[in-house]
């Protein structure tokens, strides 16, 4: 049997299927490897099986084992993985697209309802005791009939412009291509971020985290959004410059921010939490049952095929 190396824990679910196919080193206590512990744990291993956590950049790839010849990532996002130093070693990286589309599309209207409405605020209030209806208590932003952008429309971003049909909203969109007009469903494409921001009264961040894509909301391109944007990422943390987006959010450029996901997760830039027009969740994108099951389905899938079956796996990135 070959021999896989599970970085975190799997659901159970995913733990049966995978000890049937491999000797896999299960990691059931949950522990976050160093890097030397993840080089050394995978000694004489065939795969990884690795995880958002999983940090396996230019100088860990270098020193992994040469029997390992794919790590296979329980995450559609791959980031977290040089996936360019991998191919000159003859790795495949492999990630799980499609399985989490729905449960993420959800968190991103989560974060956009969770920020406009003012869901932090609420709870304060509503823990506090000591609040009072009022005809202009808590006013939040309305998402019904506005314009919503969104920021990479691959899979999640289409799953999110289908479920802010249901508020009536405008759809606009930027990727790096145009996509076909079944693809599109009506939204309106924008070649520039800066004229797609221009257009966003919401802005939906969906896009992949990469180095093309880090600190695409900075200082100067939120100045293109109309006055009291709502902003929300359940994309990757670095694709906003934290400290522009702080000063927006103070000066009321940005009315409200929902964010899933941050630079350096799980740390946060601290002056975030002076700010109330913020809600936060702990990168939840993914987080039901059924979608946890069928994320590591897909990756213990992906080493099926290429170690067992000796077959291109069906979602290699590299
Ligand atoms: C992903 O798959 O990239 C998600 O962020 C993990 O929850």
């Amino acid at each position: 049997m070959k021999k896989i190396l599970v970085a975190r824990k799997l659901l159970d679910e995913n733990n049966k299927k995978i000890l049937n196919l491999f000797d896999a080193k299960l990691n059931k206590e949950d522990k976050l490897y160093s890097t030397d512990e993840l080089i050394s744990l995978s000694k004489e291993c065939d795969g990884i099986l690795s995880f958002p956590t999983t940090i396996i950049n230019t100088e860990t790839v270098k020193k992994l084992p040469k029997s390992i010849k794919i790590i296979s990532n329980y995450a559609v996002g791959f980031g977290n993985i040089d996936t360019i130093e991998a191919s000159k070693k003859g790795i495949i990286v492999t990630n799980t697209p499609e399985v989490l589309t729905d449960a993420t599309a959800d968190i991103s209207i989560l974060l956009l309802l969770g920020a406009s409405r003012r869901a932090y605020e609420g709870r304060l209030a509503a823990e506090s005791e000591s609040w009072n209806w009022s005809s202009d208590y808590l006013i939040g932003k309305q998402m019904t009939g506005k314009k919503l952008g969104i920021l990479g429309m691959g899979r999640i971003g289409r799953a999110v412009a289908k479920r802010a049909k249901g508020f009536n909203m405008e759809i606009h969109y930027h990727n790096r291509n145009k996509l076909s007009l079944e693809l599109e469903q009506g939204a309106i494409y924008h070649k520039n971020i800066s004229e797609l921001f221009n257009n966003s009264e919401f802005l939906s961040i969906n896009c992949p985290g990469s180095k093309e894509t880090e600190n695409l909301i900075n200082e100067k391109t939120i100045q293109n959004f109309p006055d009291g944007v709502v902003i929300a990422n359940a994309a990757r943390g670095e694709i906003i410059d934290d400290e522009a987006m702080i000063k927006a959010m103070k000066n009321g450029k940005v009315f409200a921010l929902g964010l899933d996901v941050y630079r350096g997760e799980p740390k946060i830039n601290q002056k975030y939490l002076k700010l109330k027009n913020l809600f936060l969740l702990p990168h939840l994108g993914s987080a039901t049952t059924i979608t946890r099951i069928n994320m590591g389905d897909r990756a213990i899938n992906n080493l099926n095929q290429l170690l067992n079956y000796k077959q291109k796996p069906a979602d290699q990135v590299n």
